[in-house]
């Protein structure tokens, strides 16, 4: 299972851990560390640091940590193995021939090929003259045979194991089908296609791999789609549709949408730079990832209920990370692909250039839904636009303030100071949010260690403990004399703590990359976390020696039965053993 030593120290020597983050956070020099916004939370003030010395990084909002294999893993959701291998080819660094389970990479890889396949296979069968009907239905909908070819649209033709018997064929088995879920098992424990009878969309990822797929009928059956459910290679909830092909034309701007045919409409009438989420309503996985490559959005949903609370939804996530978001206000159609089918790719232009920003599409929700001839609602609509304008910045505050003053004839000082008085209140309750979030987070690491909530002062010596032990590995001679690992009260430190003071005692590294092949994720995270701190411990010998008495205390007062609540019966048979 393990890489040697010397390998990974290659490895890290030769992707320097600034430089790997740097290219997916926008890094700050601060004395010997970096710092930056979190990619592993939604943030607007650094918590996130890399420090080059120890070859590590640990967000002090969130708890992530470890070394540069762990960012790249959770940075890239890959396993431990795949992340190790991203890196060694980033740099040239050849891989060990053998010593390492890799089981799980391959079974990743087959799923891949087999997607591959399956996907050649749909295609195939839209020539097919007895599947015109489904070819026909693309044309039906102006796609042209280009687009059919760029985005590998195909057809699963309407038999219970069409692809099942090709693909057997092709030597994949039953269980590798099923894994890829392009099979199901019936109660009987026999395999059949998962889709029958549909027009078939691939999933490519970002690195152009087949990694699912979106199945449509032809009518108006339901379920309207089957998507691929997740599987070793596919996470639906992390994945955005057409951004292999987006990310090459999306400087300016994106245009997120609802549905695949919209993206693909779009690409033809030469929007390239439009994605959707795969069937999910958008995570901040996938608003991260769409951070990477733009600082612009400019949403596209369906002109329906649902549509716009995804809007609303939408706006809130991009804004926590920053990112400028537009809003398309698509009217006469239901959606930008019937938009593009109706108006052209002209109208389409000059609606995308009229976007509204989020803020000019909330205002126009909230004037829609008054009557501005009555003063009561008048008066409603007012207060809306001043909450509405709370959350600007003063200058936009003004400049919007004198539109509705204008539209309303109400005084733009009395606009003002009623949403100033909203951005005071919500200042307020931000801070709350803020402190609850923030013992939220809290709540969450020490979940990671679940003992330390009963046994505070017992685990924070603990750590402390391990956190000089990080710095000044020679002070394990100050350990052995005193401590061992029976004496840990909480069994996650126990065990970050004997697999460093075995590694001290065989002269191994203590770098988090050659630990951390004997550590969990959330182990290694929070060791990154304690190395960090103990960078800055005053006197490590002292701070040791008190952890250990207090360690020993708590340790103590556990074993130890409580003498004070105790019945004279009890004492007295204590006293005679
Ligand atoms: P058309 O109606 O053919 O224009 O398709 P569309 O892709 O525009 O789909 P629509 O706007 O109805 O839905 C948006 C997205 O939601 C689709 O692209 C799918 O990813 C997903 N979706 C829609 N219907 C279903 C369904 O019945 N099941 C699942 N799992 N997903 C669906
Ligand atoms: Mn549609």
């Amino acid at each position: 299972m393990a890489f040697n030593d010397a390998f990974l120290e290659e490895l890290r020597a030769k992707n320097e851990i600034s430089e790997v983050i740097g290219s997916y956070v926008n890094l700050k020099r601060a004395g010997r560390l970096y710092k930056g916004l979190c990619p592993f939370h939604g943030e607007k003030t650094p918590s996130f640091t890399v420090y080059p010395d120890t070859q590590s990084f640990y967000c002090f909002g969130c708890g992530a940590g470890g070394d540069v294999v762990t960012f790249i893993r959770k940075a890239e959701n890959l396993d431990y193995i795949e992340a190790v291998k991203l890196l060694a080819d980033r740099s040239g660094v050849r891989m060990p021939d053998s010593g390492y389970d890799d089981s799980m990479l391959k079974r990743r890889n087959r799923i891949y090929e087999i997607n591959k396949e399956a996907a050649h296979f749909f295609f195939r069968q839209l020539t097919d003259e007895q599947n015109r009907h489904a070819l026909q239905y693309y044309f039906n909908r102006g796609y042209t045979f280009d687009t059919i070819k760029h985005f590998g649209l195909g057809y699963a033709p309407d038999s219970w194991d069409a692809l099942k018997k090709h693909l057997n064929e092709l030597h994949y088995s039953n269980e590798e089908l099923y894994a890829a879920n392009l099979l199901k098992k019936s109660a009987k424990g026999g395999y059949y296609d998962n889709f029958r009878g549909r027009v078939m969309i691939p999933i490519i990822d970002i690195r152009g791999r087949v990694v699912g797929f979106g199945g449509r009928v032809m009518d108006d059956s339901k379920p309207k789609y089957i998507n691929t459910s997740d599987t070793l290679a596919y996470k639906k909830t992390h994945q955005i549709f057409a951004m292999n092909f987006a990310k090459n034309h999306c400087k300016d701007a994106i245009i997120l949408c609802e549905g695949y045919m919209d993206v693909i409409a779009l690409h033809q009438a030469g929007f390239e730079n439009a994605v959707a989420s795969c069937g999910t309503a958008l995570t901040p996985e996938q608003v991260r990832t769409i951070a990477k490559y733009t600082d612009t959005v400019i949403l596209s949903q369906d002109a329906d209920e649902a549509g716009r609370k995804a809007v609303d939804k939408s706006i809130a996530l991009f804004g926590e990370v920053g990112i400028k978001v537009k809003v398309l206000n698509v009217q006469g159609a239901k959606d930008p692909d019937e938009y593009i089918q109706k108006f052209g790719a002209d109208r389409f232009k000059a609606l995308l250039e009229g976007a509204e920003t989020d803020t000019e599409y909330k205002l126009l929700l909230a004037k829609q839904k008054y009557d501005l001839t009555s003063p009561a609602q008048l008066a409603d609509y007012v207060g809306e636009a001043a909450r509405i304008l709370s959350e600007l910045s003063p200058v936009k505050r003004d400049i919007y303030a004198s539109e509705i003053a204008e539209q309303t004839k109400v005084s733009k000082q009395a606009i003002l100071s009623e949403s100033k008085r909203f951005a005071g209140k919500a200042a307020r309750t931000k801070r709350r949010e803020m402190n609850r979030s923030a013992m939220q987070m809290q709540d969450d690491k020490d979940k990671i260690n679940p003992e330390k909530r009963r046994h505070k002062a017992a685990a924070l010596a603990e750590e402390h403990i391990i956190a000089v032990l990080m710095n000044h590995p020679d002070c394990i001679r100050t350990v052995s004399a005193n401590l061992t690992e029976e004496d840990f009260v909480t069994a996650f430190n126990r065990h970050i703590f004997a697999v460093i003071t075995r590694r001290i005692r065989e002269g191994k590294s203590l770098n988090l990359s050659a630990v951390a092949q004997e550590l969990s994720e959330e182990e290694l995270g929070t060791l990154a976390g304690l190395e960090a701190m103990g960078k800055s411990l005053g006197n490590p010998q002292r701070e040791l020696l008190e952890c250990i008495t207090t360690l020993k205390e708590e340790k103590l007062k556990l074993v130890q039965p409580d003498l004070a609540h105790m019945s004279d019966e009890e004492f007295r048979k204590l006293f005679e053993n």
